[in-house]
């Protein structure tokens, strides 16, 4: 491609395309991207940059895997999609029996569909199926404080009210409950003076609670944050006591990242509700599952209605199934918690001294996630010129430098990522 024909399509990117959370008219500057392989993504200038982002948690392997592109072949020259009504396949009954044998003990009904939040919506629906023709007050969601959920209405209900989208959207959000984030991190002493807000919150208003919804261990977008097992176990204890099912959104947190198969496995608990997205296809292709367990299932199934209220055109296409399939082995057969804990290591190592830096308030790490806090804002523009300067691929928000690599980085290129994290931090990136 000549440079002319280049600078014409971003030219057209720039006055045509919305990115996320851009502006049409002063839109941030983008880079165009070639392909990709292993951790790097090659710009069309052919600089490689290693990717410290695994697109948003998804691309667990790293890109351009030769098993998974077999998997998508073969199934494409089968059958791309077809619809999900009335019809089934094998793609989808070998995931969602995968899905089944993976998650916690006791999640058996799968709901696929396109997207995280889509799933969180279903969640959302299940909940309130679930009850309405038991309790059909119990119609709304309790939720903690720095939680993302997605971006449709109902999942950007049960957002951070503060930091999520609420006030741009008043009125028509559905008002729900929120209580305090936890405030016990990962690793500190417990207190169960830390269930005291939800207790409580429970106590008053559990007749109009359908499911308390949250991340399980790891809030990402909401602020990164990593807390103590024992408050989802103890959460999960208290929705059993006020009635209250329990949807863990392991969105970003399924599929290995934060050192157990599933976050849940942190508090060892299942929930009644689990929505999966992201890495479930090893990034490769948009899909979503939402699991449940068989009482929630037919007792929904049993309702008045009969049935699950939704059916998006996608369900269960085949050839996000056949790749999720292809990733679920791929990472089944390596020894993935190994992989994730020596990554840990890593990033523990280059890291957690940063919290000494004058710029940064907190270092933290679990599984394969770094997180670096910083004192003031973050300007991106700048920030992700330097990064692609220096050969990475890193994308701040606010005030959080943060890194969830593909689970294949070797020590090199990780090394790299802390290095170039440690270097910006006394560079011109912050917001004036
Ligand atoms: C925890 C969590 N839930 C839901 C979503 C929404 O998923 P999607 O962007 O696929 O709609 C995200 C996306 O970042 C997420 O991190």
């Amino acid at each position: 491609m000549t440079q002319k024909t280049n600078s014409d399509l971003m030219k057209f990117d720039q006055q045509h395309i919305w990115h996320p959370y851009t502006s049409m008219t002063k839109p941030l500057p983008c880079y165009h991207v070639d392909s990709a392989d292993g951790v790097y993504l090659t710009l069309n200038d052919g600089t490689q940059l290693i990717d410290g982002m695994s697109s948003w948690w998804a691309s667990i392997h790293g890109y351009n895997v030769p098993s998974l592109n077999q998997a998508m072949q073969a199934q494409a020259s089968k059958m791309s999609h077809v619809m999900f009504g009335g019809i089934t396949h094998e793609p989808a009954i070998n995931l969602c029996k995968k899905l089944v044998d993976i998650t916690p003990d006791g999640l058996e009904c799968v709901f696929l569909s396109d997207s995280g939040s889509v799933s969180v919506e279903v969640s959302m629906k299940m909940a309130i199926q679930y009850w309405h023709h038991q309790q059909p007050s119990k119609k709304k969601f309790i939720t903690i404080r720095n939680g993302y959920h997605g971006d449709t209405f109902g999942a950007m209900s049960v957002c951070d009210p503060d930091n999520g989208m609420h006030e741009l959207f008043t009125g028509f959000l559905a008002p729900q409950f929120f209580i305090d984030a936890p405030s016990i991190k990962f690793n500190e002493q417990w207190q169960q003076s830390a269930m005291d807000d939800l207790e409580q919150t429970l106590e008053d208003n559990h007749q109009q609670i359908a499911a308390l919804m949250l991340e399980p261990i790891v809030q990402g977008a909401g602020g990164m944050k990593f807390y103590h097992p024992e408050f989802l176990r103890q959460a999960k204890l208290l929705c059993e006591r006020y009635d209250v099912l329990l949807i863990a959104d392991e969105i970003a947190t399924g599929f290995g990242r934060t050192g157990k198969l599933f976050a849940c496995e942190h508090a060892e608990i299942t929930p009644d509700i689990m929505c999966l997205g992201k890495g479930i296809t090893g990034g490769y292709m948009t899909l979503a599952a939402t699991l449940t367990t068989r009482h929630v299932a037919e007792t929904i199934s049993n309702g008045p209605s009969g049935v699950l209220m939704h059916g998006p055109t996608f369900m269960g296409n085949p050839l996000a199934c056949a790749v999720a399939n292809a990733s679920i082995d791929l990472l089944m057969a390596t020894d993935w918690q190994t992989r994730v804990q020596h990554i840990e290591q890593q990033l523990q190592h280059g890291l957690l001294s940063l919290a000494d830096h004058e710029q940064v308030t907190d270092a933290r790490v679990l599984g394969s996630i770094g997180v670096i806090e910083t004192k003031q804002s973050i300007d991106l523009a700048k920030a992700q010129v330097l990064f692609v300067e220096l050969g990475v691929w890193i994308r701040p928000f606010g005030k959080l430098l943060y890194i969830m690599p593909p689970y294949i980085i070797s020590d090199a290129e990780l090394a790299t990522l802390c290095n170039v994290i440690k270097q910006v931090l006394s560079a011109d990136i912050w917001y004036q």
